[in-house]
């Protein structure tokens, strides 16, 4: 069908071995799912937390837009360069004062698509009202696809925005946990919905990151230099289908395993 809209989104891509997982699947994906669009959250493609500009550029031409979170600064020279970052945007509930893209609208199929991304409050550091700030966005720009990543901890904060922006936007993609919730659905006014879309990285760590250093970082509280386990890599994300005025159709789960 020519009269929809075929999006790809990719989880949290950690560390190195994220990055390996998602150059080598990304043609076979790109085959199967023939995506009009693809997103893909970098918040921690740099040794597990942050984007540095050499690996933003080993990435860039695999996704048309980027999304980040928490952990967007992490990295001193983000601060700096992150207006030269084209794709990437940085949550739009920080401070208005700081650098980077609040969101991107691009145009596919002769449609405007807006990507944005905003961060939770629950269980994570103070950031403004990220539904009040969705609620403003939306009023500002113009688009009939509209994709929200909400990078947030808490389920029913989650679930709180798909229905606050349920009929209101395409979809709410929620990303942060690194673990794949099994509750996609679309909801009754068409907006397609995930809790956590998941990661692309290690299976065999805790969230991403070997579970030696993790447990011995939780049992002892002994602060530890996390790294990206390697073991086990999987690509986690969502394949949506919509119409050009933006109502979802279908949402599906994707979790890929790379073989060596
Ligand atoms: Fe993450
Ligand atoms: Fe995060």
């Amino acid at each position: 069908m020519s009269d929809e809209l075929k999006i790809l989104f990719i989880g949290d891509i950690v560390g190195k071995p994220g990055r390996k997982v998602l150059s080598y699947l990304m043609p076979g994906l790109t085959e199967k799912y023939k995506p009009d669009l693809v997103i893909v959250n970098v918040e921690n493609i740099a040794g597990g937390f942050g984007i540095t500009v050499k690996t933003y550029r080993e990435l860039e031409d695999l996704a048309d837009v980027f999304t980040s979170g928490n952990h967007v600064w992490d990295k001193k020279e983000t601060l700096e360069n992150i207006d030269g970052m084209q794709k990437l945007l940085r949550p739009s509930n920080i401070h208005p004062s700081l650098p980077g893209r609040r969101y991107k609208i691009l145009k596919v199929k002769g449609i405007r698509v807006l990507v944005t991304n905003l961060l939770g409050r629950v269980f994570m550091e103070p950031v403004d009202d990220p539904f009040r700030t969705i609620d403003s966005l939306l009023q500002e720009v113009e688009a009939e696809v509209r994709i929200v990543d909400f990078h947030a901890e808490a389920t029913s904060e989650k679930e709180a925005m798909g229905w606050y922006l349920n009929g209101r936007v395409t979809a709410v993609i929620g990303t942060h946990t690194h673990v794949q919730t099994a509750d996609e659905r679309i909801l009754s006014k068409g907006t397609a919905y995930i809790t956590d879309v998941g990661m692309t990285g290690s299976l065999d760590g805790i969230i991403g990151f070997k579970k030696e250093e993790v447990i011995e970082k939780i049992v002892y509280g002994i602060p530890k230099k996390l790294e990206p386990c390697k073991e086990n890599l999987h690509l986690n994300g969502v394949f949506i289908k919509c119409d050009l005025e933006g109502k979802a159709h279908s949402i599906k789960r994707i979790d890929e395993v790379m073989k060596d």
